[in-house]
Order: structure tokens, then C-alpha cells, then sequence
């Protein structure tokens, strides 16, 4: 298999070069006859990793037609941006008249995720669907304040502010919009259509519509409609008569990049039934069962992220992104094998379940004081997962009892979300027939892990699909299809919105939720 990935352009970390040894080239068989699992297979994955499907790429042979996932960590680093920016094409069903376009060719549209801390930006041909380029940047707004609260308290400070934060959000995607038109050697004036999919606050800070009311329970949007508005007029410089598209907000905290990544995975055509989860900041949930929908919300914060985390960090070179627990020592794995510098979202989750493992912590996230690696540190209790002749600064790296409570009360946030949406559809969370995480931070979690700690119920690994981000996804089918739009507008009316604030199971369930 390794070889057929290599001969594809599929680039598979074989730091060995494909004996079985480094462990690097873990893939997971989805369906289909592979050869009996070889001896290094087993050292390397062990027995329970071969039998959620995990296999090694260079010593598995296919015996049929197999499909396989490819986890992201097993890319190496330049080609986990390219998965991530797309390529594909998406369907048309044109929006625009290409016929009465046709001597201004090329044709071409903009797909816009707008993140609260990043903005995904995709270039698409508009005649065949094709991405022809696609961007990331980071959201400018991140100034008046990191979260969507921040800026929210922000904007209510008056219509100054206000357009400051509109302003802001339009010169980035002006130059977003110059720098894919460059990577594609094309000009903006061939952008005729524009779809921006942002949360509902992102939304109004791009429209400039009033926030006040999103800050305050019931936390109503200004608008839930999907917009069409000219380009020229909010200031984005495409071609002068583009069209921008927003598609339908749910509810304050549940916008049109949920219903956009809900297109994006063909919800209603995952097997049933099915439950969406988009991580982040703030995690929005779909639940599909019975032919009805349900959402919610879920203030999960940053932590995930690698934020207040004492030694958290982005998932850059030298994050510690994986940590297991085997033959009876803690070990970890950096992002490109680079010495030590910090702990990135998904080794922070498996850091806990590696701590569980072990015995270090208890069931309610306590550290046992005389477990290997614990140390009463200068101001809280701490595990030390790199000591300091292991990292480049000379500080070791640890995992503090603080630490392990921010992701007690996110996990317990998004858990409890689950559970309230489960009850709201009447059904047990193992009638669950697949489990579809979106999102950047969803693509490099460990299920294993995941499941664990508690963030997700026990359903078997095979019923859980990591999707990456279906956001963008959405928004691309959104600007190339007229069908794709009348779907999401379909989906957004059917959603019935479930507020946690005040659902009388949720504080129930946060609390049970809390201990691992
Ligand atoms: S390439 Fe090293 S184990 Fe497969």
C-alpha cells in the first residue's frame, strides 16, 4: 500500500523506508482484504490498534479493492496543507448565467469559511468546480479581543466600533481574495460570486448588523435568512457586479458554517442515525435521527486549541501531538519528529487518556502522588512528559492539574451537549450509527483517546469519520451549485434548536460529564 500511495502523490511519512519500524506510515483499513498483520505490525501497532483496522502501509498487500483513512499525522507536514486546502472539484449547477459570462472567462467564485481566529479562503472555477486555489489566514479581528464574546463587548461599544470590525474582516478578505487570484494568475475582477460562511457573529460583523443581542440570553440573531448582497457595496473588491451569498444562521451560536459543513458531509445521507460535531472554541452539534434535526451549541473554549494550557500550543513543528501509554512507560510523538516545544490540542487529550492508562490520575482528574513522573510543582501538582534534557530550551514540559480541569470542563460541555441532543431525539447514543467530527482540531484527535476521556460515547471506532474542515467544504458547494443552496436553505428551516443555557438536563449532565 505504501507504494501505491507513493505512486498516486500520496505522501506517506516512511522514515524506516518501508521495513516496518517507525511505525510513521499507520493507516486504517475501512473495507476490503489486506494480508494477515506482520510481526512488526503487531510491535508497532499492537494488538488492539490492528484490531480497531489500523494497519502499516508498507507491510499490508491488498487482496481486493481497499479503501483506507489516512490519519493526518501520518502525512508529512507539507502535504497535510495541501489536503486541508482542497484540490477537488465540487458539482455545478450554475448560479450565475457562464453563457452571458462566457467572454469575460475565466469564470470564477470565492468560498470563504470564516473562522473566528482563521479565515479559509478556496478560488473555484465556477464552469467546472475545480478549486484552483486555496488560502488560510488569521481572522484581524483577533485585536478587539480572542473570542467571539470579546468582540461582541467590543462592538457594542458604538458604530465606530462596529465598523472598525467590518472593516477589518473586508480589507482581509480583499487581500485574500488578490493573494488566490496571484497563486492562480488571474485577476479579481473574474470573481463574480462570493460565499461567505461564517458563525452568526462572524456574519454580522461582515454584514455590519447589529450585535448587542447576541450577547445576552436568548442570544437571537439579527438575521437567520440566507443574504444575497452586492460585493461593491460592502466594500469587497471583486468583479463589479458580484453577488455575495450568506447562507442561513440557526441561532445566535449555531451559523451558516455549521449548516455549510452539514452540507458539506451530506448529513442526511450519513448513516442514520448520525451526529455531526464541529470542534472548536465553541463546538456546535447536529443530531439526525428519525428523520429530524436537532442543534445545539456548546461553549467547549480553547483549550483544545492548546490555549490555557500551561504548555500549550498551536500543532506546529515540535508539538507533542500523540502520547500512549506502552510497555509500561508514557511516550510521546512531536510533529515532525523535532525535539520538544509544548503540547498541541490533540496530544493534550491523549496525554489524559495516557495518564488514565497509567493509573497517574484518578476518574475525578486528581493526580495518585506516588505514581512514576509526578512532581509537586512550584505552584500546582504536575506530570513531567518531557524532562528538560529531552527539549532544545532546557525546560521540561509537564501537564499541570489545572491543565487536566480545562479539559475536564470542555469535554464536560461538549459530552453534556451529546447527551441533551440524544434525549431531544430520543435515542441512545449506541443506536448511534456514525459519529462525523469536523473541523480542524477534529482531524487530528485520537478516537481512542476521545472516547477514553469521555468526550464522545463508547460506539464502536469504525461508526466515528474525521471529515476535516466540511466548513469550507460547504461553502465551495454553496458557490457552485443552485441545488446545493436550495439543500442547506432546507436544512436550516428543518433544524430545531436546542439552547443549553437554561435546558433543564444540561447542568445535570455537564456534572456528570466531568469526571473521566
Ligand atoms: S514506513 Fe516505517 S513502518 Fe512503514
Amino acid at each position: 500500500m505504501l507504494a501505491a500511495a507513493q505512486s498516486v502523490g500520496v505522501e506517506l511519512q516512511a522514515v524506516c523506508g518501508g521495513v516496518g519500524t517507525c511505525g510513521q506510515c499507520k493507516v486504517r483499513c475501512v473495507s476490503g482484504n489486506l494480508t494477515e498483520p506482520t510481526l512488526e505490525e503487531f510491535e508497532q501497532l499492537g494488538a488492539a490498534g490492528i484490531r480497531t483496522g489500523n494497519r502499516l502501509a508498507c507491510q499490508a498487500i491488498p487482496l481486493s479493492d481497499v479503501q483506507v483513512e489516512i490519519p493526518p499525522e501520518s502525512l508529512t507536514s507539507s502535504q497535510r496543507v495541501q489536503v486541508e486546502g482542497g484540490g477537488q472539484c465540487v458539482p455545478v449547477d450554475p448560479v450565475l448565467p457562464l453563457q452571458e459570462l462566457a467572454s469575460r472567462r475565466p469564470i470564477l467564485g470565492l468560498a470563504i469559511d470564516l473562522g473566528t481566529t482563521k479565515i479559509a479562503g478556496y478560488l473555484v472555477d465556477l464552469e467546472n468546480g475545480r478549486t484552483i486555489a486555496a488560502r488560510g489566514r488569521m481572522n484581524p479581528q483577533i485585536v478587539y479581543g480572542e473570542d467571539v464574546i470579546s468582540r461582541i463587548a467590543y462592538a457594542n461599544k458604538g458604530e465606530e466600533a462596529r465598523r472598525q470590525l467590518q472593516e477589518k474582516v473586508i480589507e482581509a478578505l480583499n487581500e485574500l481574495a488578490q493573494e488566490l487570484c496571484a497563486e492562480a494568475g488571474s485577476s479579481v475582477d473574474h470573481i463574480f460570486e462570493a460565499v461567505i460562511a461564517g458563525n452568526t457573529a462572524m456574519h454580522h460583523f461582515f454584514l455590519g448588523l447589529p450585535v448587542e443581542q447576541l450577547g445576552a440570553s436568548p442570544y437571537l440573531p439579527a438575521s437567520t435568512q440566507p443574504l444575497y448582497q452586492s460585493a461593491k457595496e460592502l466594500g469587497l473588491r471583486l468583479a463589479p457586479d458580484a453577488k455575495v451569498y450568506t447562507p442561513a444562521n440557526i441561532a445566535g451560536y449555531v451559523g451558516g458554517d455549521h449548516v455549510a459543513m452539514l452540507l458539506g458531509i451530506d448529513l442526511r445521507n450519513c448513516p442514520q442515525p448520525a451526529l455531526a460535531i464541529d470542534i472548536g472554541t465553541n463546538t456546535e452539534l447536529t443530531l439526525c435521527a428519525n428523520g429530524q434535526l436537532f442543534s445545539c451549541s456548546c461553549a467547549s473554549g480553547p483549550a483544545f486549541e492548546g490555549a490555557h494550557i500551561q504548555h500549550g500550543m498551536r500543532a506546529a513543528p515540535g508539538a507533542i501531538e500523540r502520547v500512549r501509554y506502552e510497555s509500561g512507560e508514557i511516550q510521546f510523538y512531536t510533529i515532525d519528529r523535532q525535539p520538544p516545544t509544548g503540547i498541541c490540542g490533540s496530544g493534550i487529550l491523549d496525554a489524559i487518556a495516557a495518564l488514565l492508562d497509567a493509573d497517574v490520575i484518578d476518574a475525578r482528574g486528581n493526580f495518585r502522588k506516588q505514581a512514576t513522573g509526578f512532581r509537586a510543582g512550584v505552584s500546582e501538582n504536575e506530570f513531567v512528559l518531557a524532562g528538560k534534557e529531552q527539549t532544545n530550551s532546557g525546560n521540561s514540559i509537564v501537564l499541570t492539574r489545572q491543565d487536566i480541569s480545562e479539559i475536564q470542563f470542555a469535554k464536560a460541555a461538549i459530552r453534556a451537549g451529546i447527551e441533551v441532543l440524544l434525549k431531544a431525539g430520543n435515542i441512545e447514543a449506541k443506536a448511534l450509527a456514525s459519529i462525523i467530527i469536523a473541523g480542524a482540531f477534529g482531524s487530528y484527535l485520537d478516537m481512542r483517546s476521545a472516547v477514553r476521556i469521555g468526550l464522545f460515547p463508547d460506539i464502536p471506532f469504525e461508526r466515528f469519520r474525521q471529515v476535516g474542515n466540511a466548513a469550507g467544504l460547504g461553502a465551495r458547494l454553496l458557490l457552485a451549485s443552485a441545488v446545493a443552496r436550495r439543500t442547506a436553505e432546507g436544512l436550516a428551516e428543518q433544524i430545531q434548536y436546542v439552547e443549553l443555557t437554561n435546558h433543564p438536563a444540561f447542568h445535570e449532565q455537564f456534572v456528570k460529564a466531568l469526571s473521566f
